[in-house]
C-alpha cells in the first residue's frame, strides 16, 4: 500500500495495519538472519529535537538491518541550523536534498505535519510534543495482536498520564479501527485523557469510563497500559507534577489483582510507575514491545522506501 508521510494514527486503516504486522512478522526472521541488503542505496536522516532512546535507535538498527544508511541529528535545536534560528520549513526542506525518508521528534505539536508540507521525501512523525507518536502506536497494536491474538474484545486499560502522553493519543485512534470492549481512562485528576480522544471514540461508538480505582480496573484489564507522567510537559507547575507522582504504582502486590492472561505495556522510558520486580512476571510485555518495534519500522521502511 502506498503511503507518503506517516504523521498521524488517523491515516491508518486495517487493510494497512495487515500488511505492516504481515511485513513485521516477516522482518523477525530478516532481522534474525542478519538482515537484508534491499535499502541499499537508501539514506534516513533522524532530526531529533526532544531526548529519545528507542525510537531513534530502532529507526537507525532498522535502516541498518536493510542495509540502508543513516545520518542523524540528536540535539536539532543545539546542533543544528536551527540553533541559528533557521525556520523548520528551511530546516526540512534542505534535508529532503540529501536524504529519502526523514524521521522526526519535536516538542511542538504539529511539527510533523508542517515538515512534511515543506519535504519532498517521507515525513515519519517520531513524537510531536503532546500531540502523536504514530509509530509508537503500530509497535504497540502488533504487541497486543502477537500476545492477545487483537485488539477486538479486549479491554484496554490505561494509565498514568493520559493528558500528555502522545503513545495512548496514537494507541486509542488506532484501536478505535478495531472493536474493543472498552478503553477505561486511569489517569490522576490533573492528567485526564483530553476531551478530543473521548470525542473520536464516541463517534466512532467505541465505549471508554474513567476508573480512579486501580485494582478495580486492573482486575477485568486484557491490557495494561502504563505510562510516565512527561514531567518535561509540566513546566513549572512543580506541585502538581508532584501531587501525580506516585499515584498509580505497578508494584507486585498490585499485581495480584490483574488476570493471568493480561498482558503488561509500557512504550518506556518507565520511571516508578512499574517496579522492576514486575519485570520478571511473564504477563510483563513491555521489552517485546522494544523488539517489535524494530520489525515495525523495518516493515514501514520498506514499504515508503522499497
Ligand atoms: C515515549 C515518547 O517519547 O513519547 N517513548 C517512546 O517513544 N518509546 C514515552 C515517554 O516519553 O514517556
Amino acid at each position: 500500500m502506498k503511503l507518503k508521510h506517516i504523521i498521524s494514527a488517523e491515516q491508518f486503516t486495517r487493510p494497512f495495519l495487515d500488511e505492516v504486522f504481515g511485513r513485521a512478522s516477516y522482518m523477525e526472521r530478516v532481522a534474525d538472519d542478519g538482515g537484508s541488503k534491499n535499502l541499499v542505496q537508501k539514506v534516513m536522516a533522524t532530526f531529533f529535537y526532544e531526548p529519545s532512546t528507542r525510537t531513534r535507535l530502532s529507526f537507525e538498527a532498522a535502516m541498518h538491518r536493510l542495509g540502508g544508511r543513516v545520518m542523524s541529528t540528536d540535539h536539532a535545536s543545539q546542533f543544528s541550523s536551527v540553533a541559528k534560528g533557521e525556520d523548520i520549513q528551511d530546516s526540512i526542506r534542505t534535508v529532503s536534498c540529501y536524504a529519502d525518508v526523514i524521521v522526526l521528534r519535536s516538542p511542538q505539536v504539529g511539527f510533523a505535519k508542517k515538515a512534511a508540507e515543506a519535504s519532498s521525501v517521507p515525513i515519519i512523525n517520531a513524537g510531536d510534543g503532546a500531540g502523536e507518536h504514530p509509530t509508537q502506536a503500530l509497535l504497540d497494536a502488533y504487541t497486543i495482536h502477537k500476545a492477545c491474538g487483537g485488539i477486538d474484545g479486549k479491554r484496554i486499560v490505561l494509565v498514568g498520564d493520559l493528558h500528555n502522553g502522545r503513545t495512548v493519543r496514537s494507541l486509542v485512534k488506532l484501536a478505535a479501527l478495531y472493536r474493543p470492549e472498552e478503553f477505561v481512562f486511569v489517569a490522576p485528576d490533573a492528567v485526564r485523557m483530553r476531551t478530543d480522544i473521548r470525542d473520536y471514540l464516541t463517534e466512532r461508538s467505541i465505549p471508554f469510563r474513567d476508573e480512579p480505582d486501580f485494582p478495580a480496573a486492573l482486575g477485568r484489564a486484557d491490557v495494561v497500559y502504563m505510562t510516565r507522567l512527561q514531567k518535561e510537559r509540566f513546566g513549572d507547575r512543580v506541585e502538581e507534577y508532584e501531587a501525580c507522582k506516585g499515584r498509580y504504582v505497578l508494584d507486585v502486590a498490585m499485581l495480584e489483582h490483574l488476570p493471568e492472561k493480561a498482558l503488561i505495556m509500557h512504550p518506556l522510558p518507565r520511571n516508578e510507575e512499574i517496579s522492576r520486580e514486575v519485570d520478571s512476571d511473564p504477563r510483563a510485555g513491555y521489552f517485546t514491545q522494544v523488539k517489535n518495534g524494530l520489525y515495525v519500522r523495518m516493515a514501514l521502511l520498506r514499504m515508503l522506501l522499497g
